[in-house]
């Protein structure tokens, strides 16, 4: 076994049962080995599986952070392991490089919440209003806004543009929780994440009562109630940051279930908490699809230019902000 392949085992041992972790070992290998003849670059988002995540990633990263790294990628293809708009986004970003996605039915029930008609009457309705959308939306809505933002910036980016108001798109949680943070009033659609929008002060509380001293650490598209009862709310980028500050034993993660896998082969000695809910979205990618996206070049991002050219533009914006 090479030493690379020592490693990977080590990790996904961390998390998975030794048995697993084996039975995922030569389909990693052979990954591993077919990216670097393909001069791939495979990005992984922060709520894949810990195969995956330990397994095949050059880069893995919350949305802003992979959006950074496409932009910086010099290889022939980027495979991304992740849900459709961050590989749109990944596309904006590197037009010139090919990039796929494992599974074209990967979506966001927050992306597929709004449409380009949704944005243009909310723009008739008030006019003059900048539109900021989350990055979890299509390039087709992004083409329609005046700034991206993601879960790791919203509040800075509402806050640079100056103004009393924005409309927000489309995740109406996201929105109310930014407005409370910049006083920045946000008029929202009613987009929710299917996953955050399950987690309960309930939940919250019943943790705290069952182990003192818990740390609530939870994504800001929980609703206002469920931020407000955290500890902290981030990015799932920012979470990790949080985590490594922190001097809590126990801590309760109110996020995508994958992420706990992950987070806890980082931090082996706290004790992490979990209302397991998982994105049917993300897991969609596996391994075997990822293969098959190597082996026969699918799924390729393509995008119409006057869209994507638009889209880019709010999607730069954004960066040159953050
Ligand atoms: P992050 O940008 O925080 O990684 O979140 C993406 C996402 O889809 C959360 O549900
Ligand atoms: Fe979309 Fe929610 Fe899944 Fe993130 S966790 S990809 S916001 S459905």
């Amino acid at each position: 076994m090479t030493m690379t392949a020592h490693n990977i085992l080590e990790k996904l041992e961390s998390v998975l049962t030794p048995f697993e972790a084996a039975a995922y070992l030569p389909l990693i290998e052979k990954i591993n080995r077919l990216k670097k003849e393909k001069n791939a670059v495979i990005l992984v988002h922060n709520y894949q599986t810990p195969e995956i995540y330990h397994g095949i990633a050059d880069f893995t990263g919350d949305s802003l952070g992979l959006s950074r790294q496409a932009a910086n990628l010099d290889c022939e293809r980027i495979v991304f392991c992740g849900v459709h708009f961050m590989a749109e986004t990944a596309k904006l970003l590197n037009p010139s490089t090919k990039v796929l996605i494992p599974d074209l039915d990967a979506g966001c029930s927050l992306s597929e919440s709004i449409t380009v008609e949704d944005v243009r009457a909310l723009k008739a309705e008030h006019p003059g209003v900048p539109v900021v959308c989350y990055v979890n939306t299509t390039a087709a809505i992004k083409a329609e806004s005046d700034i991206c933002c993601t879960s790791g910036n919203a509040a800075r980016i509402v806050k640079s543009l100056g103004v009393d108001r924005v409309i927000f798109i489309p995740d109406e949680y996201l929105g109310k929780n930014v407005a409370r943070e910049t006083g920045v009033k946000a008029i929202t659609h009613p987009g929710r994440c299917m996953v955050h929008e399950q987690f309960t002060v309930e939940d919250i509380k019943n943790y705290r009562e069952e182990f003192p001293g818990i740390e609530v650490v939870a994504h800001p598209e929980c609703s206002p109630a469920v931020v407000q009862a955290a500890d902290y709310a981030g990015s799932t980028a920012g979470m990790v940051d949080h985590i490594a500050r922190s001097g809590a034993h126990h801590i309760m993660l109110v996020t995508e279930c994958s992420m706990s896998d992950n987070v806890r082969s980082l931090f082996p000695q706290k004790d992490f908490r979990v209302p397991c809910i998982l994105c049917p979205h993300m897991k969609k990618i596996t391994l075997e699809k990822v293969l098959k996206s190597l082996e026969e070049d699918v799924y390729e991002i393509v995008l119409p230019k006057e869209t994507a050219d638009k889209a880019r533009l709010a999607v730069e914006r954004m960066l040159a902000l953050s």
